[in-house]
Order: structure tokens, then sequence, then C-alpha cells
């Protein structure tokens, strides 16, 4: 077999055969072909797209190119939730306790960020001492102790997949619905859970910026993962503007503790019990349907149980439980800038992508996977998309402890902002469920 007319095929809009996929996906993964061979069918993958047939025989070798997880010692239906990457988006945070309050076990690999979208993992490690590493055997006791644990992938997971969306991230090729499905089902079919709720994300702050691709993206993980065996739901949300009003990865706990508490943005809560209804219902916890599972999610949030569950979640791996009471536990950034209104209207849209940019420009993210983060970095919006202004007043502050960049954080900011005279219409959050 030969790498070049692999390439060529693809390039020319031809279907792939197992065996070249496999041979190029393992033998990049192997060292055997090069970086600017792989990137050159990456592209030609982008351009001409893949069949589902091609896409599902990708995500297989994917999978089988590391480890799977067995989670059979964990009693009951374990449930996953993946989001396809948006900015805010702290939904896992506020989910995973409120399903676990339910009874649902939560067994839990996320990943960390890169570019301008958030990874979970990072979110976790700004609560003061928060792990997210562990031996297997400790997790599994972990999830049948407590019902949740959260640790970050290992490279053993899906190699594959780690080099390629590496390879990806700076060679302009990850806007493909085959790549991304096979990206992120690869992981979750390795990762072990017997359901997975997805939210896939649509809009300028997501990978999928319009509709029909999100939908389409969807209704392709949720074949491939039930083909897989799995129990799966796809919620499609918008990603137009920014989840909640925290960006930037402390901000964004917190914000998480405010849901927890009863509080916080509505948008962030009604979308989380969601997300958590859907987990409830997959696990088999309530038996009256979408409206019971909403019901047992809301009653869990207002009761107090889910914040009890993230403060014993907290605590098992390490972290300092009473952040959930003290905001002055988590690191304080020296620097805010405020970012104000020049002109008055209507917040006709606030692009989320841009919002991503600014917090990743005042620390919150990182630009090369090697990066530190600031975990104190980030941005409170004041205003949002529809909310009226007039002039002077706060649209939002950028946090962070490196004047320089909190400085070009407020300065992107403002760049995500449109203001016009007409109050635009309201954008539904949640679009479709698909199950
Ligand atoms: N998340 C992933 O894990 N992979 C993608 O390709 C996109 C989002």
């Amino acid at each position: 077999m030969n790498a070049v007319d692999i390439i060529n095929r693809k390039r020319l809009g031809g279907v792939l055969t197992e065996e070249q996929i496999e041979y190029m996906v393992m033998g990049f993964t192997e060292g055997m072909i090069p970086d600017y061979q792989m990137s050159a069918l990456l592209m030609a993958v982008c351009l001409k797209g893949m069949t589902k047939e091609e896409t599902v025989q990708l995500t297989r070798i994917m999978r089988d190119s590391g480890e799977t997880v067995d989670l059979s010692e964990i009693k009951g239906i374990k449930v996953d939730k993946h989001s396809t990457g948006g900015v805010g988006d702290k939904t896992t945070l506020i989910v995973a306790p409120v399903a676990a309050a339910c009874g649902v076990p939560i067994a839990k690999m996320s990943g960390r960020g890169l570019g301008f979208t958030g990874g979970t993992v990072d979110k976790m490690e700004s609560i003061p001492g928060f792990v997210t590493s562990m031996e297997r055997s400790r997790f599994i006791e972990s999830v049948n102790e407590t019902g949740i644990a959260v640790i970050g992938q290992t490279g053993h997971i899906a190699p594959a997949d780690k080099k390629m969306y590496a390879l990806r991230d700076v060679t302009g090729t990850t806007e493909s619905i085959s790549l991304i499905t096979s990206s992120i089902m690869s992981k979750k079919l390795a990762a072990g859970a017997d359901a997975i709720v997805l939210d896939v994300k649509c809009g300028s702050g997501a990978f999928m910026k319009n509709y029909e691709d999100a939908r389409e993206l969807a209704e392709w993980m949720v074949d491939i993962g039930r083909g897989n065996g799995k129990r799966m739901t796809a919620v499609i949300s918008d990603m137009e503007q920014p989840l909640g009003r925290a960006v930037g990865n402390a901000l964004e706990v917190q914000e998480a503790i405010e849901v927890l508490k009863g509080g916080g943005p509505e948008d962030i809560r009604n979308l989380s019990l969601g997300l958590a209804a859907e987990m409830i219902l997959l696990g088999d916890r309530a038996d009256g349907g979408r409206a019971n599972a909403e019901e047992l999610a809301r009653e869990a949030l207002e009761s107090g149980r889910a914040l009890e569950k993230f403060r014993r979640f907290v605590e098992n791996q390490g972290g300092n439980p009473d952040i959930t009471e003290d905001t002055a536990l988590f690191a304080q950034p020296a620097f805010a800038v405020e970012v104000r209104a020049e002109e008055a209207g209507y917040v006709t849209g606030l692009d989320a992508l841009q919002i991503g940019l600014a917090s990743q420009h005042a620390g919150a993210g990182r630009e090369t996977k090697e990066d530190e983060i600031d975990m104190a970095a980030g941005i409170i919006l004041d205003k949002k998309t529809g909310d009226e202004i007039c002039a002077g007043d706060l649209l939002c502050t950028v946090y962070g402890n490196d004047k320089e960049k909190t400085e070009a954080g407020a300065r992107e900011s403002r760049k995500a902002y449109s203001i016009g005279l007409q109050r635009p219409e309201k954008r539904e959050l949640i679009k479709e469920i698909i199950d």
C-alpha cells in the first residue's frame, strides 16, 4: 500500500477501503506515516468528506488504537455526557452532580481545553487541591462510594485521536463531520460507559456553525454509538453567544456553584437541567418519561442534594469542599479591566468565538498544548444578547494576572459586541433532542 495513492484517491473524492484507512491511521500513530502525509489526507477528508461507512471504520480503528476501559464493576447503568465544545460551557460541573444525586453513576473522562474552547479538566483543576488523575481501582471505588468521579483522559485511550487531533488543530482541519464524529466517538466508545448524552453545539462558538451541520453530526454520532451497543441521545444546543455569564476556569466553577445553590443565569441552569434529565432517562432512573426526569433533576437541584454531591465529589478528589461557601479560596486575579458601551441601544449579538478568543488572550486558555493556564483569568459578561444598554454601561469585565494580557483580553472582548437599535429575537437554547 502507498500513502500517496491513498491521499490522491481521497483528493479525487474516492471512497477508501478499511485497509487503506487502517494503513494511514495506524501508520501515523506508530510514527511510520509522517505528519505532512497525514495532514494532506486530513485536508482531503475535510474537502471531499467521507461516507458514513468510512466514518464507522475510522472510528473503530481509532478506538482500537489504544486501551478500552471496563466499568463493569460499577453498579448500574453508567451514563456519560459529552459536549462538542463551546465557550462558557460549565454544564458538566452541574449535570454530573444532579444526575448522580438521582442515582445515575458518573464515571467520566474529560478533556482539556484547546484553542477557544474550554475543557472540564482545566476547570476542575482551578479548585485548590483537586486532582484529575487516579488509579483505575480508586476511580471505580470512588464512583461506587460517592456516585461521581471525573478524571483526565489518559494517553492510553484512543492514542490515534490524540495525535490526529493535535495535527488537525494546527492544520485547519478541525471542522469536518467525519473527523469530529470519529474523534469524539472513538474516545467515548473506549471510555466504557453504557449510555452517552451528547450536547452538540451549534453557532459561532462551536465547530459546527449552522444547524444543518450540527444535526448531521448529531445523527452520525447517535448512529455510530447505537451501532456499537450504546444507548444514545443527542441534544442540539445554541452556541451563538457564550453560556452563562462567566468564561474562564475558576470563574466558571464559581458560576456552576451558584447554579447548584439554586441561582445563576437562566440559560446555563435550563440547559443543565435538560441534559441531566436525558441522563436520568438513559440511566433508567425515571419511570414517568421525560417530564418525570426533568422533575427529578429540578428536585435534586432545589433540595440542595446536587450541591452536597458536588462537595463530596470535590473532597474525594483532594479538593477543598469549602469553595462552595467561600469564593476567596479560588485563585484571585491581580487585574480587572472594564469594557463599557460607547453607544446606547440593544446588544444585537455577542460572538461566542470572539469571547472565547478574548478569554484566551487574557490567559484563560492555551495557544499551544504546553502553555500554562492562568486559572483566575477570564471574563464576566454583564450584558448579553437582547439586553438594553445606555452609553457608558458596563458590558463586561476581563480578569487576569498579567496586565498586558488582561488589557488585550478587554480589547478583544469589545469586538464581540454588536450594538443596534432593534431588540433581537430570542434564540431557542435547546434546538432539538434526537433520541
Ligand atoms: N471534540 C473532540 O474530542 N474532537 C473533535 O474533533 C471536536 C471536538
